[in-house]
């Protein structure tokens, strides 16, 4: 059986066929269909409960689907994990647990080293490299249960980073985090991008979808649109999702409306 390529003839990034995912009776995600390019930074995008969180978990393995299939690279996720980063919306993590911020990151490296491998000087350094890159090197000795919230996700970032994959899942990676550090994350993720990896993030405020993404997946249970930002990110499509919220929309619809007919400032 044929599988979409990109240009160069490689199998995308992601490809998710006939996804259906129950907890109970009623699906919470149902039949999606999903190409992701290799090299995109997507969006996905949904309101609370509209299946987001549960598409990543499905993917990762997190979730057991009821139907459906994923391939990463063309790969099963077991086969491609060592290239898949997930960064999930609240870490599953004992937080008594006595380790240091710098020793949560190292084990980003754990994924390809083994967990009884000693990591390196160079995995050493490349852990501080990561803390620096999300501003947390001052607390790098800290034991991670005295952090706070929006620390605690920059060290998720940091490990992440570090485990030098190819697509990153990142589940409301801005979440938790202030404006100063959303700007210095999103520069990174950007600078993952021109590398040409792929990140997919779930990703709430609707504002700042256009300036971050190139891709936006709209997700309410069924898979409503997916494509480039300009394709996908419609009043009309949005109003879909959102259905009631439509003062919000309305204003979203206009700001991007405004960035389109060249009011970007
Ligand atoms: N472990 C679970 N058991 C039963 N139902 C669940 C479970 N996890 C999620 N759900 C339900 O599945 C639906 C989708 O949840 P999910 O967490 O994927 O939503 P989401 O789009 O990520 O929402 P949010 O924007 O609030 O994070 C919701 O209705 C939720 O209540
Ligand atoms: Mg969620």
């Amino acid at each position: 059986m044929s599988q979409p390529c990109d240009r160069k003839g490689a199998p995308p990034a992601l490809e998710v066929r006939q996804l259906t995912v129950h907890y109970r009776e009623a699906p919470v995600l149902w039949n999606v269909e999903l190409t992701l390019p290799r090299g995109v930074m997507a969006a996905v995008v949904g309101p609370n409960g509209a299946g987001k969180s549960t598409l990543l978990k499905a993917l990762v393995g997190a979730v057991r689907p009821t139907s459906g299939t994923a391939l990463f690279f063309g790969e099963s996720f077991d086969e491609a994990r060592s290239r898949v980063a997930y960064v999930p919306q609240r870490a599953l993590v004992d937080w008594t647990f006595p380790i240091t911020a710098f020793e949560l990151v190292l084990m980003g490296r754990y994924g390809k080293l083994g967990l009884l491998a000693r990591p390196s000087r160079a995995d050493k350094e490349a852990a501080y490299a990561a803390l620096d890159k999300v501003g947390m090197t001052s607390f790098a000795e800290r034991q991670i249960g005295e952090l706070s919230g929006g620390q605690q996700q920059r060290l998720f970032l940091a490990r992440a980073l570090l485990q030098e994959a190819d697509l990153y899942l990142m589940d409301e990676p801005f979440a938790a985090v202030d404006a100063a550090t959303e700007k210095s994350i999103v520069t990174l993720l950007k600078e993952l991008k021109e590398q040409r990896k792929t990140l997919l993030l779930v990703h709430h405020d609707l504002t700042t979808v256009r300036d971050y993404f190139d891709w936006v997946i709209l997700l309410s249970t069924c898979l409503v649109s997916a494509g480039p930002t300009e394709e996908v990110l419609k009043p009309e499509l949005l109003s879909k999702i959102y259905g009631q919220e439509l003062t919000l929309l309305g204003e979203v619809g206009r700001l991007s409306q405004q960035k389109t007919t060249g009011g970007k400032s």
